[in-house]
């Protein structure tokens, strides 16, 4: 029974795995925060809340309730009742009221998982089952109601939340702040950890210790952005990848949000997370509701690693959905790094024939084969074949490629549209914009408006009348630029600063109905990179385009980072030609292959042009890929090397949830003196049994040796080398 509610303490407790989460009705009918942690026994905790203690508590002293506001850990704070650390929840009334006040009115226990309407989110499997508490808050003034929805996994220390306001009331009242979660913790003791970037560099783990105030990243940009990923850690000062215990939090949304934790004047940390409210309202008639998209939050009492392995858990099995979710991906080979907007029919072909011979199962064509796209100035909305390029039509090249024995995976844009386009031509309005306004250009391009439903259905209409004319296995879905002018043709005045959001919900639909409509392709989502890595895409594709930056050393940092929360299966990761065409550095391509092996894997090169000992190289590399690929879809992942900390060496393991086997990386990427040889100990073993390295089966060694003994890696000779390892359990 994961949650429980002690009726005369009035307390709730939600029991995940082996953390628990305790809420408890205070005096005043306030919801407050009691624990969230390692799992204890059955006991009242209230003591935590120092209600007796507390000279403010409206019962013994009401002449000073505004302090027992500024002090109680809420879990759900409302804006202007004198709880001065940022709240949760504000609005506008329409008397031109901000002050609002959410009590407990009401609760429900339930098996299972609701969904939330229009928006992704975490589920319930057969192996993982969870279940529900729903607390109903009540502000009588505003005739509002907030359920408060919290979701505890059975097998996993997560606990899901997120929130429905309904009007219940005669009049109309503007939401102005709708966050997901909230956590007053006891402390201030934390290292705030974000993933934080820019093009080309996504996802860069920095580490700060709080301090007084306020600390927060966001986006303000109509996406997750490459700048901030909607993950926040809280753990303490001495955590690292195996002990000490951590919060994370991930928010399942790809648009504007916001995490923050602030500390207040009490040394207390109370943390924050949902949609930015900056530029956000929303207007809530009576009978309407609201709802606030998921916050996931994981807790973990041995470090990072077991934080990172619990995410990946939960987003490989109760988020990613679809035919690809437990299979193997196809190797692809892209032809983006290989000809930019430069290729034909002929070209793909040539790209294709020679890939197939290697053993790549799938071509995928990128930008630049619609409208007339010769260039990123044009085009974008007019989804019809460019018939110069794609000379004799997109259905004669696909079953080319097919009879190469390939599949044929092709690029979108759908978001798009170019001022020169027929579509432009045809319906300006449909552009986001702000009547007046010069529209700002971002590579030449203007945002389509999904509030709208007439531009979701010619968009899905015209994406249909491709994916219907040739044998199409995989889309990748781009998004190459951020809003501005956010402004609405469609929309009332008094509804135009919803349209970050429902641009969003507009987006999930469109990725719902291409995916509903087309269950056999593999979505591979993208945004100029990796701007949009987050749970909100997980839902509607199982892999992302993690950067692109393709050189293998600056992955190192980059899927690093990105396994802080998200599973390697879910990572888009190629082999590109050198020098890099983002960096020019030249790696060596058995490097660059073990860097991509541990993503989904694929090519990013014009394979007729390569050096002909990389194409040898190929073969062995897709027979490599594909032994350990299931360990690394499914397996445990280990950090162990840190780039952030030391940028000479770096490493990491995959090892199977059954200990029998495991896959050793390591990369030397600076040859140093007297550094040739490096002790390494291994993680996620089973101490107790005994394994081999695959090309040594002569040699066992106990997994209690090899983790707290380590190996030894000998030195190599240059920069950028590689080595991976196979360690199997003796029978
Ligand atoms: C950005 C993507 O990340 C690239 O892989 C490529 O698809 C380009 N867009 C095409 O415009």
């Amino acid at each position: 029974m994961p949650i429980s509610y002690n009726e005369s303490a009035r307390i709730f407790k939600l029991r995940a795995k082996d953390t628990d989460y305790i809420l408890k009705v205070a005096p005043g009918e306030y919801l407050a925060h009691v624990y969230f942690g390692k799992k204890v026994p059955d006991e009242d905790l209230t003591y935590l809340l120092r209600l007796d203690e507390n000279p403010f508590t409206p019962e013994t002293n009401n002449r000073d309730k505004a302090c027992y506001m500024d002090t109680l850990p809420f879990e759900y704070p409302c804006f202007g009742l004198g709880d001065y650390r940022e709240p949760a929840f504000k609005i506008l009334d329409e008397e031109g009221m901000s002050a609002c006040d959410l009590r407990y009115k009401s609760y429900r226990i339930y098996k299972g998982k609701p969904k939330l309407k229009g928006l992704p989110a975490t589920f319930e499997t057969e192996e993982s089952g969870c279940e529900t508490l729903e607390i109903t808050m009540e502000d009588k003034h505003a005739g509002l109601e907030a359920a408060l929805i919290y979701t505890a996994f059975d097998r996993l220390d997560v606990i899901t939340r997120s929130v429905i306001v309904r009007n219940i009331g005669e009049k109309p009242c503007t939401l102005t702040r709708v966050y997901s979660a909230c956590v007053d913790f006891d402390t201030n003791e934390f290292d705030m950890i974000t993933l934080n970037g820019s093009w080309a560099r996504e996802r860069a783990v920095e580490r700060c210790r709080l301090h007084h105030g306020k600390q927060s990243v966001d986006s303000m940009r109509g996406e997750s952005s490459h700048q901030n990923n909607p993950f926040v850690a809280l753990c303490e000062h001495k955590a690292d990848e195996e002990s000490g215990e951590v919060y994370g939090f991930n928010f399942v949304y790809s648009g504007n949000f916001i995490a923050q934790a602030e500390v207040t004047q009490h040394k207390k940390t109370r943390f924050l997370m949902g949609i930015n409210d900056m530029d956000f309202s929303w207007r809530l008639e009576s009978g309407e509701e609201f709802t606030a998209p998921e916050a996931v939050m994981v807790h973990s009492d041995a470090g990072l690693g077991k934080m990172s392995r619990t995410f990946h858990d939960l987003y490989r099995n109760n988020l990613i959905r679809g035919e690809y979710k437990d299979k193997r991906r196809p190797i692809l080979i892209n032809n983006w790094e290989a000809t930019y907007f430069n290729f034909n029919t002929e070209k793909l072909i040539d790209i294709a024939k020679e890939a197939s011979k290697l053993g790549i199962e799938m071509l995928v064509m990128d930008d630049g084969w619609f409208g007339h796209r010769d260039s990123d100035n044009s085009s974008l909305g007019d989804w019809f074949v460019y018939e110069k390029k794609i000379s004799g039509g997109l259905k004669s090249l696909v079953d080319e490629v097919n009879k190469l024995g390939m599949k044929f995976g092709i690029w979108f844009e759908p978001e798009m549209i170019s001022p020169d386009s027929e579509l432009y031509k045809a319906h300006p309005e449909w552009a986001i914009q702000v009547a007046g306004r010069e529209l700002t250009l971002c590579r030449e391009q203007y945002v389509l408006d999904y509030s709208r439903q007439d531009v979701r259905d010619y968009v899905f209409s015209m994406m249909k009348n491709i994916l219907d004319s040739a044998n199409i296995e995989y889309i990748k879905w781009d998004m190459n630029r951020q809003l501005t002018e956010v402004g609405s043709n469609a929309l009332p005045a008094n509804r135009q600063r919803e349209l970050w959001h429902r641009y969003v919900l507009g987006v999930y639909e469109l990725m719902d109905r291409v995916t509903s409509a087309y269950p056999h392709i593999l979505l591979e989502n993208c945004s100029g990179g990796g701007a949009r890595f987050d749970p909100g895409m997980l839902y509607y594709s199982p892999q992302i385009w993690c950067s692109d930056d393709t050189d293998a050393v600056e992955r190192l940092k980059i899927q690093y980072g990105t396994s802080m929360c998200y599973p390697c299966s879910a990572m888009g990761a190629h082999v590109s030609d050198c020098p890099n065409h983002t960096v020019g550095r030249t790696t060596p391509f058995a490097t660059r292959g073990h860097v991509a092996m541990v993503g989904t894997f694929g090519y990013e090169l014009d394979v007729t042009k390569i050096p002909q000992q990389d194409r040898d190289a190929i073969p062995g590399q897709i027979e490599e890929f594909n032994k350990y690929n299931k360990l690394v879809r499914t397996g445990d992942q280990y950090r162990i090397g840190n780039m952030f900390e030391d940028n000479t060496w770096d490493s990491w393991m995959f090892v199977a949830k059954d200990k029998s086997e495991a896959l050793f990386e390591f990369i030397q990427v600076l040859g140093r003196p007297n550094e040739r040889s490096r002790r390494i100990k291994l993680k996620g073993l089973d101490p107790d049994r005994y394994y081999f390295e695959e090309s040594q089966p002569e040699i066992k060694l106990s997994g209690a040796a090899l983790m707290n003994c380590g190996i030894n890696i000998g030195g190599m000779w240059g920069d950028y080398q590689s080595k991976i390892m196979h360690f199997i359990a003796a029978e």
